[in-house]
């Protein structure tokens, strides 16, 4: 069977052949090529057949190598590897380095790597008098956003995006600023001094310590939660064409630099239906407040007043793994920090929903952000900070995709087309005659 797609016009009565290509899997990747339609003329005048894919449901954008997902199957790789082995044996910083360079590293390598992002953990002073410059009360996201961007005028150098040591460069500050901006964030609403960088702890219990360190006080983060921590990051370090992910490719595709390019992905994060669910599942459940209101909750849920906020996914149509293993993780958490009230609500909120016909029959189960906002909230971090855990690691995961996209032959400038549905051709009318 040749692999191969007829198709027959029937405005035309002619028929094309195209080719099928396939991805590591075969069931899993099967595309044409979109181009080639454009072989398919109504007229020889004719533009050609385009696609139309609002949302992107159905159009690859790219050939990636790094994250693999089956939705049906609830199944998550980086570079081949479940996500379940990486998250109980591996370290953030390792899975860093397995999504940026294809394989997990060495001793030696993971030596080097570990130096050099600890080496750029500090941030120029005049950062910080423009943190300082934020209201108090402004949202986190807004801020980090806003930082990210800034970046770019500290390194001007960033603009060789085309060097790949340049590249490397760039990928070792930001992933080592990111959790110095987002603590240094923290302190200001709280009103708190800024704590600088500890390069004797570990990736999370430097974030933990510039978070939560008092004056005159060493702080030692609990190891526990520095583990839970790390994992939690393990979880969110990539999750391939997302629609931050996409908006990385998209603003980087026309050469800007990563900072701005990381600060627009930031801000696609933000929206309260991608990496903002996690802080609107809390604010869902301490609504909901009690579990006898669950069934009443979800019935004006079902009724469209709103959505269950943690369910649903694109991609996947079966239980999320990344919150399996978070439900899993809450335990250990609640042992130290004692149990957060709201799992309660949580647990029988996913009982009712998923033994609910709506729900099933829409595949709609937990997804990461159901148990993460739980377990931060355990841990200290007030609810507006959620979005901001999820950017840190993840801008490893944007970092890689963009590495990713400057290397691929196929990429160029992100372009895409449209139906349009306006009016025809017509003459201007002078004002005093409409
Ligand atoms: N609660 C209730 N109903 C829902 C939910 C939900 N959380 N999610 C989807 N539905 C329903 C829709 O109303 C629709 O029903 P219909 O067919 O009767 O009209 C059906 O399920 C399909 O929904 P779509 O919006 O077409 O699904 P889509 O794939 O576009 O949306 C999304 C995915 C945005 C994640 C959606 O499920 C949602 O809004 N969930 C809540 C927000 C959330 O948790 N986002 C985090 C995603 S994970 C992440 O970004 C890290």
């Amino acid at each position: 069977m040749p692999d191969s797609l007829t198709v027959t016009d029937n405005r035309t009565g002619k028929t094309y052949e195209f080719p099928i290509s396939y991805g590591t899997y075969s069931d899993n990747g099967a595309c044409i090529r979109a181009l080639d339609l454009r072989k398919i003329k109504g007229t020889e005048e004719d533009f050609g057949l385009l696609t139309y894919d609002p949302a992107f449901q159905n159009t690859a954008s790219c050939k990636s190598a790094i994250t693999f997902i089956d939705g049906d199957k609830g199944i998550l790789q980086y570079r081949g590897y479940g996500i379940d082995e990486l998250a109980e044996k591996s370290t953030f910083l390792e899975v860093a380095f397995l999504i940026l360079n294809g394989e997990l590293p060495s001793p030696d390598e993971l030596e080097k790597w570990v130096w050099n992002v600890t080496h750029h953990t500090l941030i120029h002073e005049n950062i910080k008098k423009f943190i300082d410059g934020f209201h108090y009360d402004a949202h986190p996201m807004g801020m980090l956003i806003s930082t990210v961007a800034a970046l770019s005028t500290f390194y001007p150098d960033s603009r060789s995006v085309t060097d790949s040591d340049n590249r490397r460069r760039q990928i070792h500050r930001l992933i080592a600023k990111l959790p110095t901006i987002s603590a240094f964030i923290y302190r200001h609403m709280i009103g708190r001094n800024y704590v600088y960088p500890d390069n004797d702890l570990s990736y999370t219990g430097n974030f933990l310590a510039m978070m939560f360190s008092l004056t005159g006080r060493a702080y030692r983060p609990d190891p526990v939660l520095e583990r839970v921590l790390d994992v939690l990051f393990i979880l969110h370090a990539d999750h391939e064409q997302n629609c931050s992910t996409s908006a990385m490719r998209g603003v980087a595709s026309s050469q800007a630099d990563p900072y701005v390019s990381l600060a627009a992905a930031a801000a696609a994060l933000y929206g309260p239906l991608h990496g903002g669910a996690n802080e609107q599942v809390l604010r869902m459940l301490q609504e909901i407040g009690s579990k006898d209101h669950i069934p009443d909750y979800v019935k004006r849920a079902k009724a469209g007043e709103f959505r269950l906020m943690g369910f649903g996914h694109r991609v996947y149509k079966n239980y999320d793994p990344r919150a399996r293993i978070l439900k899993s993780m809450a335990s250990e958490v609640f042992e130290v920090t004692g149990r957060n009230p709201l799992l309660d609500i949580a647990l029988e909120l996913e009982r009712i929903a998923l033994e609910d016909d709506y729900f099933v029959s829409r595949k709609l189960y937990p997804n990461v952000d159901f148990y993460s906002g739980i377990i931060y909230q355990a841990m200290g971090f007030p609810v507006d900070m959620f979005p901001v855990l999820f950017a840190i690691p993840r801008t490893a995961g944007w970092l890689a995709q963009w590495e990713e996209m400057m290397m691929d032959e196929d990429q160029r400038i992100a372009r895409p087309r449209q139906i349009y549905i306006g009016p025809e051709e017509r003459s201007f009318v002078e004002v005093g005659n409409r």
